[in-house]
């Protein structure tokens, strides 16, 4: 029994292998962090994970059920959902209407639990996230906002799907220190709530101060696993990676 695993996954692009051999398991209501140099094959882990690719090789299983190689809106309705490292939100649609077109998902029909008209409960979602709601940021056609709240958009997103296991590909990337500071709550947030969260991040400190395990990838491999004060040690993950970032 396992919440969520792969095995062995491998993906090639022509001669490139971008991820090779990989397996993990991820437990109910955990936070697991990824981290590893760009070009190591994380956002590609990301895409076979969620539909966006199929791989080589190898199997994803989420609670016992074989999801490999289904399509990706398959796996958003089973209750995947990720972010995307380059935001793509309907940008001349207004921010709250963003949020309204994933609540039409045959999952959250499925599910019901979101009450009232959709218009408020996507401004709901969207204050919750930190939209202050009697502004008229809301409102505001996405393509004005600023970059912070358009990743706290795709945040929204996945909410909305009412998804259970939550993958944020560099979420914290191109946001400043502050934006990262009210943005980490709402993480923790979706932890204690009980739902369950992979992290693809760069900012290490951050992540390593909410993480219960990291996994460490280099050159498409997993190179190291384990705790955050485990990882922080591990000679390898120094040499490879970590030396720089986290004097930062
Ligand atoms: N669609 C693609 N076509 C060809 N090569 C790709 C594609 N996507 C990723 N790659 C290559 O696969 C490797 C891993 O990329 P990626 O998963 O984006 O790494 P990361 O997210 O860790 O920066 C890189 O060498 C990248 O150039
Ligand atoms: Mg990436």
């Amino acid at each position: 029994m396992s919440y969520f695993r792969v095995e062995n996954l491998r993906k090639t692009f022509g001669g490139i292998v971008a991820v090779n051999n990989v397996s993990f398991e991820v437990k109910k209501g955990s936070l697991v962090g990824i981290i590893g140099p760009n070009g190591c094959g994380k956002t590609t882990l990301v895409n076979l994970i969620t539909g966006f690719l199929k791989p080589n090789s190898g199997r994803i299983y989420f609670k016992d059920k074989d999801i490999t190689g289904m399509r990706a809106s398959k796996i958003a309705n089973k209750g995947i959902g990720r972010t995307f490292q380059m935001v793509k939100p309907f940008y001349r649609l207004p921010a709250f209407k963003n949020i309204i077109i994933p609540l039409f998902s045959p999952k959250v029909k499925e599910l019901g639990e979101h009450y009232g008209d959709k218009e408020s409960v996507a401004l709901n979602i969207l204050e919750d996230i930190g939209f202050e709601r009697d502004s008229s940021v809301p409102f505001k056609p996405a393509s004005v906002l600023p970059h912070g709240y358009l990743k706290r958009l795709e945040i929204a997103r996945i909410i909305a799907l009412q998804s259970e296991l939550l993958i944020f590909d560099e979420l914290y990337s191109g946001l400043s220190l502050a934006e990262v500071a009210s943005i980490s709550p709402i993480i923790e947030r979706f932890v204690e709530d009980g739902k369950t969260v992979i992290m693809i991040e760069h900012r290490l400190k951050e992540l390593f101060r909410i993480a219960d395990k990291v996994i460490v990838m280099d050159q498409g491999e997993i190179i190291a696993e384990g705790s955050p004060r485990v990882i922080m040690k591990n000679e390898k993950v120094k040499k490879a990676y970590l030396g720089v970032e986290l004097k930062r």
